[in-house]
């Protein structure tokens, strides 16, 4: 009510006034006083009734209400009605006040059991299961190889992805021109870091980290500058294998290798050596297999030949050797390095060697 008009209404007159206005506001929550639950409200509607009570609250019996002003004027009316009319006001504080709790006590039972209905728990429903995960086809057959190694009596090493020029290179007896050591061959991070092009470097670490001898095989990703295809990957994985002792010799390596083809793929597994050339072996042989599906008949696998290739093998070149302290007269060793990807690739039947890598598990999930 504007000011003016309130000067011109008696104190009684504004008492009438006051509760009408009250009334008025209060009649929108009038329907909660016998309780919320009737009403088909949500929770989220009875927490904004909720903050707007609070707010009529404030507006009704607060410093500014008309029910403060009228409050005011007790002290003003005439001694004899003095009385009388400070009981008026008083009722109208107290049927105010009551009648704004007893909605307030209504809306809060009704939040309150809303809540807990909301959060019950049906203990009698089926929980519901986390899915299994599994291992990639990569590690599976990782696994496979390091548990055949492992019954020969190796140790698996395991090294850094990121190498000194030193363990890439020099260490492995590669010469300064040859092509690995080019930035079209290897990726470079700088000053001659790169990611290593081939497992044999843990060869080198592994020799000067338990001495000799040793028997020892080091599974890891390695990094080459290839353009991707059905058959390459810039990243794949290799198994190098190190044994050095004394009176190693060629005969050792063959028998190692054809132990582990045999157990891998089967006892009638035949293995083939072909001279070849590595920096840091000498002499050095490429290993074949018999294909493990036409047992060297030829067929789609092997593509005809009767022949899958494993990898590259040796002798650990002398100056390998030196480089760890390894008195190479009194030590040999033989050393080879396979690769995971295209083997795992033909045992699952994969056309394409990238499938392993685009994390699509659809694809991935078939290996469980
Ligand atoms: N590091 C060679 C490659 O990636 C493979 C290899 C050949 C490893 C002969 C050896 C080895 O240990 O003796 O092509």
């Amino acid at each position: 009510m504007p000011e003016d008009d309130k000067k011109n209404l008696s104190p009684e007159e504004q008492v009438t006034a006051a509760r009408e206005a009250f009334e008025q506001e209060f009649e929108r929550f009038s329907r909660f006083r016998g309780g919320v639950d009737k009403t088909g409200a949500t929770l989220k509607e009875a927490e904004t009734l909720q903050r707007e009570l609070n707010d009529l609250r404030a507006r009704q019996t607060g410093k500014k209400s008309a029910l403060a002003s009228v409050k005011k004027l007790i002290g003003r009316v005439a001694p004899e009605a003095r009385a009388s009319f400070g009981q008026r006001v008083q009722q109208l504080e107290s049927e105010i006040s009551g009648l704004i709790d007893e909605v307030e006590v209504a809306l809060r039972e009704f939040t309150l059991a809303a809540k807990v209905e909301r959060e019950r728990i049906d203990v009698t429903l089926p929980g519901r299961r986390p899915r299994r995960g599994h291992l990639h086809p990569i590690t599976l057959l990782r696994q496979q190889i390091e548990d055949v190694f492992v019954a020969l009596g190796y140790a698996v090493e395991d090294d850094r992805e990121i190498e000194t020029e030193f363990y890439n290179f020099d260490a492995l007896n590669i010469a300064e021109s040859h092509p690995v050591r080019h930035p079209a061959d290897t990726f470079y991070t700088t000053n001659g870091i790169a990611v290593k092009p081939q497992t044999s470097t843990v060869q080198i670490h592994a020799m000067q980290r338990r001495g000799v001898p040793l028997k020892v095989i080091a599974p890891g990703r390695v990094f080459r500058r290839d353009t991707p295809d059905a058959t390459h990957n810039p990243m794949f994985f290799q198994v190098e294998g190190l044994c050095v002792d004394r009176a190693i010799t060629m005969a050792h390596l063959k028998g190692t290798l054809e132990e582990f083809v045999r157990r891998l793929f089967g006892p009638k597994t035949r293995t083939r050596f072909r001279p070849s050339y590595f920096p840091f072996t000498e002499p050095s042989a490429e290993v074949d297999y018999s294909c493990f599906k036409c047992g060297g008949a030829g067929c789609n696998i092997c593509k005809g030949s009767g022949w899958i290739e494993l990898g590259g093998s040796g002798m650990v070149h002398p100056n390998v050797l030196a480089t760890v302290s390894v008195d190479a007269e009194e030590f040999t060793g033989f050393a080879f390095g396979l690769g995971i990807d295209r083997m795992c690739a033909l045992m699952y039947g994969l056309d394409d060697i990238r499938l392993l890598f685009e994390n699509d598990v659809r694809f991935l999930e078939q290996f469980d």
